[in-house]
């Protein structure tokens, strides 16, 4: 993955979070009141590490995060943080939710590496996605959100569309952190339900 050494980065240095895609979150989560005290989160595609620590942050002290990746995530973790190593597609939720109840809050910004073909590459983010989304069928409680990126191409309005159907609000965010040429946006759906 190309790494962007601009205001973000440098920034991300500073503050101590592990990638500069923190900032993707933090804005979505300034705008929408995404996380809160107390939540239980779950971070799909979590290393190396920066929405984790983040989430951590702002659920703390009472809240808790789990994060899964296919690789380990090697900066230091937060007290109310745990790492699920594996793929999250292959993981019995039970073990994703440790006896506890459902998720408030499941964060994905999982990606596939790309292939530089661009209709190519929406096509596998657009699977990935509606895979998410049925995992979050599974994990999330009524009321709950979800948060998940996608790579913008012909099947953006399907799954904005899968989105309304399990979600009371849905919104379609690009943060000012996600550069401009990029492609990649930012599925949210609010009040999860039928
Ligand atoms: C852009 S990175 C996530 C960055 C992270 N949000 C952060 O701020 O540190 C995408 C991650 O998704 C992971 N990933 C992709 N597919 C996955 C899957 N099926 N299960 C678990 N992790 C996956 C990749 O291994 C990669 O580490």
């Amino acid at each position: 993955m190309k790494k962007v050494q601009d205001h973000y980065f440098h920034k991300a240095r500073r503050e101590g979070f592990a990638a500069r895609s923190v900032y993707k979150l933090e804005e979505i989560d300034r705008r929408h009141k995404l996380l809160a005290p107390r939540q239980l989160v779950l971070d799909l595609g979590c290393a190396p590490g920066s929405w984790l620590a983040y989430a951590a942050r702002r659920v703390a002290p009472k809240g808790r995060v789990v994060g899964v990746d296919l690789h380990r995530v090697d900066a230091p973790l937060p007290s109310n943080a745990r790492v699920v190593a594996g793929d999250a597609f292959c993981l019995p939720p039970a073990t994703l939710l440790d006896g506890g109840p459902a998720f408030d809050v499941i964060l994905s910004d999982m990606a596939l590496g790309t292939t530089g073909i661009k209709s190519a590459d929406a096509e596998r983010s657009a699977e990935l996605v509606l895979r998410t989304l049925a995992l979050a069928a599974a994990l999330l409680r009524p009321g709950g959100s979800l948060l998940a990126k996608v790579y913008q191409g012909a099947r953006l309005a399907e799954l904005r569309g899968a989105f309304r159907r399990s979600f009371a609000t849905v919104s379609v965010e690009k943060p000012k952190a996600s550069r401009a040429e990029s492609v990649e946006v930012f599925l949210l759906g609010r009040q999860f339900g039928p």
